[in-house]
């Protein structure tokens, strides 16, 4: 048994630690290859960091996360060998997401070298899932960069099944109804609703649409897809069915919908994430989507860009404005 705390660095045990994961960690790898932060940046206010204890107060683990603007960084992860294999890293780690969730951190991320597979594993079996480069990183053969999105306690993400389209349909309905109308009229969102905005159930029957659950209640929607549509319900005129070639398309991303008393926890956030990890599963690198006002401050959050507006009707000289939006994932292979 461990006991966790979040400690400060500046203790002569604890840096021992540090140093010894940097012993481990430098021959694996050549200099430019090391991203290790140093004590004075992890003792930065912006630094979650918690040790692990064993029984006789002895210091055995410790990790850190990061808080940066739009995610938290895993760093410093390190069991010391004599406690190892008995879940302190596994402790460790859900300690510190437990704690970045709770200061509204929506997606976790990390760099880890692909010397580590122990490393690779502990965090795979934690959902994490393999990503390109993020924030100052570059493409570098030797690193694995991986990210998780985080949900507040009680909300669970999984993917729709194709008997929930009417419960999918009531939640699109409330969301372009109520958050919408911070950015449209009400006869532009009733227009939209009728083939702009509404349910896919290719995306159901492709299974590339997840939703999100509280008290067993649909709360936020969303998905990504591997065919050429790229907005719109069953509905809509013009749809484009045919699959999209990962090497050089963009994966469409699809239909976000969040219910108005659910917004601005991250779950819009988690469902990005959750669709941009099973995009890059199938090969895609790149991403492109049609925006709502309203959704481009998440997408604008998380790397998309995009300020041209088009103009699509949605009725007798009505029309809403989306902003056709990209991202294009510099992907290191290995
Ligand atoms: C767009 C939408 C799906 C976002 O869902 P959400 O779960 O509230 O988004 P998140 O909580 O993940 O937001 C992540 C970040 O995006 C930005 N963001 C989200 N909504 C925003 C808003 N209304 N204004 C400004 N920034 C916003 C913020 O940076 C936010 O982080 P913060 O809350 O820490 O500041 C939701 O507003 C919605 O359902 N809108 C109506 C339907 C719609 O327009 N869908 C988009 C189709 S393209």
């Amino acid at each position: 048994m461990v006991s966790l705390a979040i400690e400060s660095v500046n203790q002569p045990e604890i840096m021992a630690l540090i140093e010894a994961l940097d012993t481990y960690q430098k021959p694996l790898y050549p200099a430019e290859s090391h991203h290790g932060i140093d004590f004075s940046a992890l003792s930065q206010d912006n630094v979650i960091f918690i040790v692990a204890r064993s029984a006789d107060g002895a210091a055995v683990g410790c990790g850190a996360i990061v808080l940066e603007d739009s995610y938290g960084e895993l760093k410093r992860m390190y069991t010391a060998p004599s406690a190892r294999g008995r879940g302190v890293a596994r402790t460790i780690l859900s300690a510190l997401e437990a704690e970045a969730s709770r200061r509204k951190v929506s997606v976790f991320r990390l760099e880890t070298g692909y010397l580590q597979p122990e490393a690779i594993a502990l965090y795979e079996r934690a959902g994490y899932r393999r990503r390109g480069p993020f924030g100052d990183y570059t493409n570098d053969p030797n690193s694995v960069f991986m990210e998780k999105p985080s949900l507040p306690p009680g909300y669970t993400l999984r993917l729709a099944r194709l008997d929930e389209a009417s419960e999918i349909s009531t939640v699109i309905g409330r969301s372009a109804r109520e958050v919408g109308s911070q950015d449209y009229s009400s006869a532009v969102i009733e227009g939209a609703l009728t083939g702009a905005f509404g349910v896919d159930t290719q995306l159901l029957r492709d299974q590339t649409y997840f939703v999100i659950e509280y008290s067993s209640i649909l709360v936020a929607v969303g998905g990504w897809s591997r065919r050429r549509t790229l907005f719109g319900s069953d509905s809509r005129s013009g749809r484009e069915p045919e699959l999209l070639d990962a090497t050089t398309d963009g994966a469409r991303i699809r239909a976000f919908f969040v219910h108005p008393e659910h917004t601005r926890l991250g779950l819009g956030t988690a469902i990005l994430c959750a669709s941009e990890s099973a995009a890059r599963a199938e090969g895609f690198s790149a991403f492109e989507m049609m925006a709502t006002r309203t959704g481009r401050h998440m997408y604008q959050r998380h790397g998309y860009t995009g300020d041209t507006s088009i103009q699509h009707p949605v009725g007798d000289s009505i029309a809403i404005e989306f902003f056709p939006m990209s991202k294009r994932d510099q992907l290191t292979q290995r």
